[in-house]
């Protein structure tokens, strides 16, 4: 653990697995006379697009796309840089994008504009979070569940590149 970091457990991994699940059979219907591209945004929704994946049922497709929101500043920043995009032709394809947590939302609007562009014929969202209050709120199809304040690790997230490998969610306290 870093030093002077203290971990609040937020979502057992038993918690996490029915969540997904419920996801995984909503998505299986809703996509049962289609064969979907799952794009899941790395790094942070590298372990819930692999589980989430297990859970759909109905025959799909398995592609990545990676995004920089930092680059050199400690803050994230407006804009959105990808840094390895999508390989498989999205055209008139339903592409649903999967996320580890939408926050303002701005992530999430840039990835549906990029997958428009590529000529997807529909683009959903499935984000295993969402910030309560959240400008995206609406906007967003499949939701695990909310979080409120503070800053989530685990479960594929980071706090500057370490805790992903935690197979359970935390809060990270405050200094
Ligand atoms: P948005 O673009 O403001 O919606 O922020 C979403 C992106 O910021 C996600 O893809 C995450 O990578 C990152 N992010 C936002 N909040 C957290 C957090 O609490 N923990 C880890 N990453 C976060
Ligand atoms: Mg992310």
């Amino acid at each position: 653990m870093l030093k002077d970091k203290r971990l609040i457990p937020f979502l057992s991994s038993q918690r996490i697995a029915s969540i997904v699940a419920q996801l995984g059979e909503r998505i299986t219907e809703d996509y049962a006379h289609s064969v979907p591209v799952v794009v899941g945004v790395l790094k942070g929704a590298l372990l819930f697009t692999a589980d989430l994946a297990r859970h759909i049922s109905t025959e799909l497709e398995l592609d990545f796309i990676q995004v920089e929101r930092y680059g050199r500043h400690p803050e994230p920043q407006p804009t959105v840089t990808i840094v390895h995009d999508t390989t498989l032709p999205l055209e008139d394809r339903d592409v649903l994008l999967v996320e580890d947590i939408v926050d303002r939302g701005i992530t999430i609007r840039a990835l549906r504009e990029h997958m428009e562009r590529k000529g997807a014929r529909s683009v959903k969202v499935c984000t295993l979070l969402l910030r309560r209050g959240s400008p995206a709120s609406d906007s967003i199809e499949y939701v695990g569940t909310g979080v409120d304040r503070g800053f989530v690790v685990g479960y594929g997230m980071d706090y500057r590149e370490r805790y992903r490998n935690l197979p359970a969610l935390y809060i990270m306290e405050e200094d």
